[in-house]
């Protein structure tokens, strides 16, 4: 999540900045209320708001109110905290009209810093998941046909998948999280490229089982908490094999695409993935939705050889890449799509997040 932090005093905005970027945070400064302005006009990454209230040039306040009537009518997301000295009633009240999220009393505690920034973020996130399912909605809202196939879809193979991913939340704590967030960002990648509406829907319910072969074992390395011996991993490459076969036998559409998606989610476009070492087009496109956002909701979650990486840091790799991941190891029109959309992908990840030792 990205914050503007506008503070005139240089050395509290330094130290501030240290403290919030050490947090996972990624942080734009603004020395006064004109700066801010600018740079929240110019950075649409910006998303929340920290706005000292007296400041020369332009004060908090007459900041937040400029924003607010020049985003009047826009879809922009945001949220405001105000910094401000103790006993300043009447900028609290003004601030208030102006719907600030919340008021921070000089000297600041941290502790309340980062719980008021976590809580404006979670804000932030439910907001932006309700406008993607209601966005969702309304595209296929007109669509009769549409809500019969879903309808079909739901009562019959789609419950028999959910089931089935669930279950296999037994060998994994946390999978049926994973799952079910995998499942709402394929869903959101597809949308953005505009696959049908009717195969949008199959692969939500498909990837839901894109890890099925988990089922097969070996359900102790699954679950191991330190990191992998080579050998190791290459068992668990097997998953891959285990769940196609799983649904092999199988001639409803949605499992036919779920086998697929099983078999090659951990296929790279540029040929180094496995289980086959497909290449490009070889690999279908319902599968290679799946391994980018399943890579992306890897580097979210904490591994037994590191911690988990914030939004942004997690899109920086998939863009840059790191000693793992390669951005040739994707699709380019998904990884298009999954940049377009990054933001309903960090939030369906706050949506479903894992508890403490989950996956
Ligand atoms: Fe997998
Ligand atoms: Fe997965």
């Amino acid at each position: 999540m990205k914050i503007l932090l506008a503070e005139d005093d240089t050395q509290v905005r330094t130290e501030l900045r240290e403290l919030l970027v050490a947090e996972g945070y990624d942080v734009t400064t603004a020395v006064d209320g004109i700066d801010a302005f600018e740079k929240f006009r110019a950075d649409e990454l910006i998303e929340i708001l920290l706005l000292d209230i007296r400041m020369p040039r332009c004060t908090g306040l007459q900041t937040l109110d400029a924003i607010r009537k020049i985003e009047s009518g826009s879809d922009r997301i945001f949220e405001a905290i105000f910094i401000t000295g103790n006993g300043d009633n009447d900028a609290v009240i003004a601030a208030l009209k102006l719907g600030a999220f919340a008021f921070l009393f000089k000297p600041l505690v941290v502790e309340q810093l980062l719980t008021e920034l976590g809580d404006a973020s979670d804000t932030i996130n439910q907001r932006r998941y309700r406008a993607f399912q209601s966005a969702l909605l309304t595209n296929q809202g007109e669509s009769v046909q549409l809500t019969k196939i879903t309808t079909a879809i739901k009562g019959g193979m789609g419950a028999t998948s959910e089931i089935a991913a669930i279950g296999a939340e037994h060998y994994t704590p946390g999978i049926e999280l994973h799952v079910h967030r995998i499942s709402e960002m394929a869903l959101c990648i597809a949308a953005r490229m505009e696959l049908e509406q009717e195969h949008c829907q199959q692969i939500r319910l498909a990837s839901l089982l894109h890890d099925i072969g988990k089922l097969g074992g070996p359900a102790d390395l699954y679950t191991a908490e330190r990191k992998l011996t080579e050998e190791e991993f290459e068992k668990t490459k097997e998953h891959t094999n285990l769940g196609a076969a799983l649904l092999q036998h199988y001639d409803d559409p949605i499992i036919k695409i779920a086998q697929n998606i099983a078999l090659q989610h951990h296929e790279n476009w540029d040929g180094s993935g496995y289980p086959a070492g497909l290449k490009g087009d070889e690999i279908s496109i319902e599968a290679a939705i799946v391994h980018a956002v399943d890579i992306y909701d890897n580097l979210r979650s904490t591994r037994p050889y590191r911690t988990a990486l914030p939004h942004h840091e997690a899109m920086d790799v998939l863009v840059n890449g790191d000693e793992k991941s390669n951005p040739d190891h994707f699709h380019p029109g998904v990884l298009q799509a999954l940049l377009s959309q990054h933001r309903q992908i960090e939030a369906i990840y706050e949506r479903y997040k894992p508890m403490e030792g989950q996956v």
